[in-house]
């Protein structure tokens, strides 16, 4: 009989995971890296939201709440919904989880049955294939290449609906590419998805607020009011106000769905830490000048490391409307052999003999579903980004 369970076989570890262990290892080792690889922001959570949790502490809010969230929170979500999205969820309506990934994991472990399919635009997040496969669906990836800048279209949606469709998941703006669709863009599939009443939609809305220019974020249920009834809408606090390390995410959608995730939620974890729970309350409230301080900075860095890609041989680096990742197309290295003597067959040697060669840990494009190309996270300091791009365009210069 065998240890480990069949389920386990079908999922691998994140690769993005394993490229930050990877650069913090060789760091420890004393080695000079610079990683781009981890999906946080570089700075730290907002004074009044570390505030609000310290007088939780103080207060004696350490107990086990509510399993899907406490009154307060679930409350403060719902005048978010409503002023940021014009949304108009009831509490109960609402659940509360550790940490987005939680919230999206809840949701196929209690609505996936064997045979049922998700649709994934790619390039994905690497989670959500290895989560549709650990609740037991199938994952139907739809690739989107460079020519739609990495955007699924209408057409593309229609043709990978089928009778057995139960969710498709969109995010926007993406990990790892960055790509926010407007309203427009988001109308023309959710126009599709009017056409197949069988089909929910989870929206992955957490760069909502990382987005650049005059860019404007948009959301299904938002778009197109018609699938509210059949969409949940994600979001956390963990990338938008720096509390990766706090795990709060949430979602609004039907109570029936929200009831079964939190069934799913009371047999695995309970409730999400309580002190993180008011520092939540704190977040979304609490004043909002952050985000916009955030904004300039990260746009700022895009167009540093776009306009720094772009000058690097071999290299296309699309300018992505929001969070804070680029995914350039390295087509143009392909074939090549690095100064250190790796042939470049894929982006998986690129992103190998990347970091043996330049101390660069990028992750590889294989791990989205899109290749050749790699991901660059920009969440960090200007100095290092410049230093790390001055770095990829001598190893492009470097390949014959
Ligand atoms: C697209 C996307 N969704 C969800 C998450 C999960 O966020 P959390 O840290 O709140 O679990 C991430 C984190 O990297 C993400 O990039």
């Amino acid at each position: 009989m065998a240890f480990l369970s069949d389920t386990l076989a079908r999922v691998k570890p994140s690769p993005t995971i394993a490229v930050t262990t990877k650069a913090q290892q060789l760091k420890a080792e004393g080695k000079d890296v610079i990683g781009l690889g981890a999906g946080e922001p570089d700075f730290d959570t907002p004074q009044n939201i570390k505030d609000a949790a310290k007088r939780a502490i103080d207060a004696g809010k350490t107990k086990y709440t509510a399993v899907d969230g406490i009154p307060e929170l679930k409350a403060a979500i719902c005048r978010k919904f409503e002023r940021e999205n014009g949304l108009k969820y009831t509490p109960s309506q609402i659940t509360v989880g550790t940490g987005g990934k939680q919230i999206l994991y809840n949701a196929l472990m209690a609505t996936c049955n064997p045979g049922d399919e998700v649709i994934i635009p790619a390039p994905y997040w690497v989670s959500y294939p290895d989560m549709v496969l650990l609740a037991g669906g199938t994952p139907v990836t739809v690739e989107c290449g460079i020519e739609t800048d990495f955007k699924l279209t209408p057409e593309k949606l229609e043709a990978a609906i089928t009778p057995k469709t139960k969710w498709f998941i969109f995010n926007s703006p993406s990990n790892p590419t960055g790509a926010g669709y407007t309203a427009a863009e988001l109308k023309a599939l959710t126009d599709v998805l009017m056409r197949h009443p069988h089909v929910w939609i989870m929206s992955d809305d957490m760069y909502e607020h990382l987005v650049f220019d005059d860019f404007k974020f948009a959301t299904p249920a938002e778009v197109e009011p018609g699938l509210f009834d059949r969409t949940l809408t994600c979001n956390g606090v963990s990338k938008a106000y720096a509390m990766t390390g706090w795990r709060i995410g949430y979602a609004g959608g039907p109570v029936q769905l929200i009831k079964a995730m939190g069934t799913i939620q009371s047999q695995s974890t309970s409730n999400p830490c309580s002190v993180s729970q008011y520092a939540a309350v704190e977040a979304l409230d609490g004043p909002q000048g952050f985000l916009t301080d955030n904004k300039a900075l990260f746009q700022r860095r895009r167009d540093l490391v776009v306009s720094m890609l772009n000058q690097a041989s071999g290299i296309t680096c699309p300018r992505p409307e929001g969070a804070f990742y680029v995914y350039p197309d390295i087509s143009g290295c392909i074939g090549k052999t690095s100064a250190g003597g790796t042939v470049i067959n894929d982006d998986e040697a690129f992103a190998a003999a990347l970091l043996e060669e330049t101390g660069v840990a990028v992750v590889f494009g294989a791990a989205f579903g899109v290749s050749p190309n790699f991901r660059v996270s920009y969440a960090t300091s200007d100095a290092a980004l410049e230093e790390a791009c001055r770095r990829i365009q001598s190893f492009c210069a470097g390949l014959t």
